[in-house]
C-alpha cells in the first residue's frame, strides 16, 4: 500500500525518545516502528460523554491554520491541520482538559483515562483509506460512525463521498473542538468554494479573510450554506465509550450506523467491553465495522489476536480479515458485522 503526504510545510519528524523509552511520537511513520508507551492515571475518573455543536462562526477555527494534505489514488485530498505546527501553537490553544500541556510534559502519546491520543493521524488509518480506495466504496446515502476519530479522516472521507450523516466521536473535548471540527470544516469549505469558481477572493486555506477582514457576501453566503449542511449530516461527541452508548442509546430515534470506521483502538484490552458494547449497540443490522490495527501495541498490551478472542467469546460478530501488512510491526484490516447477518 502506497500513499503521497502534501505537505503545506515541511514536516518535522523528531523522535524524541528518551532513554526509559517514554516517547512521544512524531511523523506519520514514527508510529508504526516504536512501542506505543502508557502513562496510566488510574485515579482519573473516565470523561462523561457530551455533543459539542459547532461555533457560531466555525471559519474562525481556521485563522491561520497550517494544513497538510493527504492524496489516495482516486480518493479526494484530504486536508488536516498540521501535526507539527498544531503541537507547536499548542500553547495558544483553548484546552479545558489541559491534555496538550500534559502530554508535552509527560512526552506521552497517551494518558491513559485522560489522554487517548487522538491529537495525530495514526498510521493504521491510511492503510484503512487505501482499502476504502481498493474497494471503491461510495458511502452514498449511509450513516457513518467514526469512533475514536482523532483527525477525524475517514469520517471527512464518508462525508465528501456522499454519506447522509456523519458523526465523530473521541474520548477528548479538546481533540473534538481543536481538531476535529476544523479539519471537517477545512475540508467542506473546500468543496463549497470549488463550487463557486466566479468567487476568487481569499481562496486558500489559512487566507479566509479578505483584507478588511469580513468575507464577501458571496463567500458569506456559500459559507452559511456549507455551516448548515454541516450541522444537517454531522455530530461531534467527545467521552469515554460507556457514557457515549448511554448518551446515544437514550435518543429517539436511538442512532444506528450502516458503517463504523475505527482504527488503532484496540491498544487496551480494559477497554474491549466498552468498545464491543458501542458496537453492539450502534451497528445497524446488515451494517460494517471497519477496524484497522496493528498486531501488537507493545507497552500497552492490547492488539489483534486479544480482540479476535473477546469478540469470539461474546458471540455477536463474525470477524474477517480484510488486509494483512507484512512489514515491519503488523498492520491489519477486518471487518465486523453481525453473526446472523453473514
Ligand atoms: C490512538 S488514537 C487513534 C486516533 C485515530 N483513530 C487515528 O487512527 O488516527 C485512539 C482513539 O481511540 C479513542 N479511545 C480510546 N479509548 C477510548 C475510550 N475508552 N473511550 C472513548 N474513546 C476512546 C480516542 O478517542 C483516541 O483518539
Amino acid at each position: 500500500m502506497s500513499f503521497c503526504f502534501n505537505f503545506d510545510v515541511p514536516a518535522l519528524t523528531t523522535n524524541l525518545d528518551d532513554a526509559g523509552g517514554n516517547g512521544l511520537q512524531k511523523g506519520k511513520k514514527d508510529n508504526a516502528a516504536k512501542p506505543m508507551e502508557e502513562n496510566t492515571n488510574l485515579a482519573e475518573p473516565v470523561k462523561e460523554a457530551k455533543e459539542h455543536l459547532l461555533p457560531s462562526d466555525p471559519q474562525l477555527l481556521l485563522m491561520d491554520a497550517v494544513t497538510e494534505t493527504v492524496t489516495i489514488g482516486t480518493l479526494p485530498p484530504l486536508h488536516f491541520l498540521n501535526e507539527t505546527v498544531f503541537e507547536k501553537t499548542a500553547c495558544e490553544r483553548e484546552d479545558g482538559e489541559k491534555i496538550l500541556s500534559r502530554t508535552a510534559e509527560q512526552r506521552s502519546d497517551l494518558i491513559s483515562g485522560v489522554y487517548e491520543g487522538g491529537l495525530k493521524v495514526w498510521e493504521c488509518t491510511y492503510d484503512l483509506l487505501e482499502l476504502i480506495e481498493k474497494d471503491g466504496e461510495t458511502f452514498g446515502g449511509k450513516a457513518v460512525l467514526d469512533l475514536g476519530c482523532g483527525a477525524g479522516l475517514l469520517g471527512i472521507l464518508a462525508l465528501r463521498r456522499g454519506a447522509r450523516q456523519v458523526h465523530f466521536q473521541d474520548y477528548n473535548s479538546t481533540v473534538i473542538e481543536q481538531l476535529t471540527v476544523p479539519n471537517v470544516i477545512l475540508n467542506c469549505q473546500e468543496e463549497d468554494e470549488g463550487e463557486s469558481e466566479d468567487d476568487e477572493e481569499g481562496k486558500g486555506k489559512g487566507k479566509i479573510q479578505a483584507e478588511d477582514g469580513i468575507p464577501p457576501p458571496k463567500k458569506r453566503a456559500v459559507r452559511d450554506q456549507s455551516k448548515h449542511l454541516l450541522q444537517a449530516k454531522c455530530r461531534f461527541f467527545s467521552g469515554d465509550w460507556s457514557t457515549f452508548i448511554a448518551l446515544v442509546t437514550n435518543e429517539l430515534p436511538q442512532p444506528k450506523y450502516d458503517i463504523i470506521f475505527t482504527s488503532e483502538t484496540i491498544y487496551n484490552t480494559a477497554y474491549y467491553p466498552s468498545l464491543h458494547e458501542t458496537l453492539h449497540k450502534l451497528l445497524a443490522p446488515g451494517g460494517l465495522v471497519y477496524l484497522a490495527t496493528k498486531s501488537h501495541y507493545f507497552g500497552v498490551g492490547g492488539g489483534l489476536h486479544l480482540f479476535e478472542t473477546f469478540v469470539e467469546q461474546r458471540g455477536i460478530f463474525s470477524l474477517d480479515h480484510l488486509w494483512d501488512g507484512e512489514e515491519g510491526l503488523q498492520r491489519h484490516v477486518v471487518v465486523l458485522r453481525f453473526k446472523m447477518a453473514k
